[in-house]
């Protein structure tokens, strides 16, 4: 589903049969659904990277629980910092700006032939990965608000 968040709403359909159930009771239903190849070898996990404005300010790599996919912090996901590569910085700072946003949690994934993004938000929780990076975000984030507003003003 397009509206989930903390990993509810995302399917894993492990045969064709239940990917074509599923998408017919989504259409029956009348949501929009996204559809995303399964990237096995993610080993369920993530990287989510935290960009504010034009800076990435932290990020962190989450492992899901043994039996799930989803690395979602909500879904018992573990945290800790990592280091991105300069691939990992550029679709993070470029999707983020393509969408207009001053606040975003881009999540990647690692696979076989390189990162991929699999989704941006633009309300991302800051509990986990200020815990994970010791990055005080909510402060970062008032500075940036604080710096725009004032640009704006003048
Ligand atoms: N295409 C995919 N292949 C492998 N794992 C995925 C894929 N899409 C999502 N996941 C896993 O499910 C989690 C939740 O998916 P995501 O699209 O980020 O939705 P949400 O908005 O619920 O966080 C991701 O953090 C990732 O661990
Ligand atoms: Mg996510």
């Amino acid at each position: 589903m397009q509206e989930g968040t903390q990993g509810l709403g995302v399917i894993l359909a492990e045969t064709k049969k239940s990917a074509k159930s599923i998408i017919d009771t989504f259409y029956k239903m009348d949501t929009s659904i996204l559809i995303q190849k399964y990237i096995e070898e993610s080993n369920g996990e993530d990287i989510r990277v935290f960009v504010i404005g034009t800076k990435i300010v932290a990020s962190m790599k989450r492992s899901s629980v043994p039996g799930e996919f989803r690395s979602n912090v909500h879904r018992g996901g573990e945290t800790e910092a990592v280091k991105i590569s300069l691939k990992e910085k550029y679709i993070a700072l470029n999707a983020t700006k393509h969408l207009g946003l001053g606040v975003a949690g881009v999540d990647l994934i690692r696979s076989k032939k390189g990162p991929l993004l699999i989704e941006v938000n633009a309300s991302p929780g800051l509990q986990g990965i200020e815990a994970a990076t010791g990055v005080n975000i909510a402060k970062e984030i008032v500075l940036f608000v604080e710096k725009n507003g004032r640009r704006r003003r003048k």
